[in-house]
């Protein structure tokens, strides 16, 4: 079976962005791939966090990982600290990376233009990205259009490698879903719904109460129009609901355009809440659930050593190429 590798920052409640560009491709392609999924908390740390915070949001993402749909039957869950493969293939990353291209990544660049103070760990974080992924020969990387550029990069780094050492790591592909791969923010919709937008009416958020969900359609950002039409760069407002509507039901734009024919923004915006909210509440439910069980921290446990026994070997095919250690493959 091909195998899948994603991770996801466990740096606040996940929003819809991550579930439609993320979450619903794992739930997915769980059945017919070997899957491998990540709470990538050291990433989370290239900013600095709350330690009380960071460590409710891992415990959330993972409850929410499995409320949304991820079985722990068919894939491997766990959280990236517990498994040091991780860092020490990034370290192995980060020696073959060049500083010129690291500094080239958007997010790089979006996340330290103007800050006076810039973790080292923020511009060496694609190499962490890239061992993440690379330890796991994984085949397929599903995520949103935002990790494009940290993919490309993972696929170079993975081609440098088998070029100087032999030809050990699997070079992935990226995966896209076919329609919602950049969620926009519901205040500003050039710009991506993100986890940390201090707007909190920008973005939705996978435990937010039907009320909230519904103030926060009525609340975003359209055009004085009127018609509800798809044109992402003349209606980016009122395409990003449409897109958000068909990602959630399966149902095409054009269907859902002729849908709300003669209806105006105030009816459309009240059925995109409706759908959202019949979505998100039977996955609350099971997060409440799963949130203080002991089912939990099984799943992690196992996941942990799981992810541990593959990553490592792979680790020490990595280190024998190299010439590092004394550690072989038997
Ligand atoms: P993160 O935590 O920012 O986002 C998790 C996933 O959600 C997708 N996503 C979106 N998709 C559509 N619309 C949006 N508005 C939106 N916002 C976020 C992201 O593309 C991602 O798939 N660097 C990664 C985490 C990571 C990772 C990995 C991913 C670390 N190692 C290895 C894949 C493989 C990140 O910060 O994702």
């Amino acid at each position: 079976m091909k195998k899948i590798f994603s991770g996801v920052q466990p740096t606040g409640i996940i929003t819809l962005g991550n579930y439609i560009g993320a979450f619903r491709q794992f739930t997915a392609l769980q059945h017919d791939y070997d899957c491998v999924f990540c709470i990538v908390d050291q990433h989370a740390i290239t900013i600095a966090q709350d330690p009380k915070e960071l460590s409710d949001h891992i415990r959330s993402l993972a409850a929410l990982y499995i409320a949304v749909g991820i079985d722990p039957e068919k894939s491997t869950l766990f959280i990236q600290s517990e498994v040091p493969a991780h860092t020490q293939a990034g370290w192995i990353m980060q020696c073959i990376s060049y500083i010129g291209e690291l500094e080239r990544m958007t997010q790089f660049k979006d996340k330290s233009t103007g800050k006076d103070a810039v973790s080292a760990a923020l511009l060496t974080y694609p190499p962490l990205m890239a061992a993440d992924i690379l330890l796991y020969q994984t085949d397929i990387v599903p995520v949103g259009d935002d990790q494009t550029q940290h993919v490309e990069l993972t696929r170079d780094l993975a081609e440098r490698f088998n070029k100087r050492y032999g030809e050990v790591l699997t070079v992935p592909q990226i995966q896209l879903p076919k329609n919602g791969a950049r969620i926009k923010s519901l205040q500003d919709p050039l710009k991506k719904m993100s986890k940390s937008d201090s707007n909190l009416k920008a973005t939705i958020r996978l435990l937010d109460s039907p009320k909230e969900i519904e103030k926060k359609i009525k609340s975003s950002v359209t055009d004085s129009e009127g018609i509800v039409a798809f044109d992402p760069e003349n209606k980016p407002g009122v395409s990003n609901l449409l897109t958000i509507e068909s990602a959630l039901t399966d149902v095409s734009i054009p269907t859902l355009v002729q849908k709300y024919e003669g209806k105006g923004y105030g009816d459309f915006k009240a059925s995109v809440a409706e759908v959202i909210i019949a979505h998100l509440t039977p996955i609350q439910q099971r997060y409440e659930q799963l949130l203080n069980s002991t089912e939990l921290d099984e799943i992690l446990d196992l996941g942990a050593d799981k992810a541990q026994a593959l990553a490592n070997e792979t680790l020490v095919k990595m280190e024998a190429a190299m010439g590092l250690g004394r550690r072989r493959l038997k």
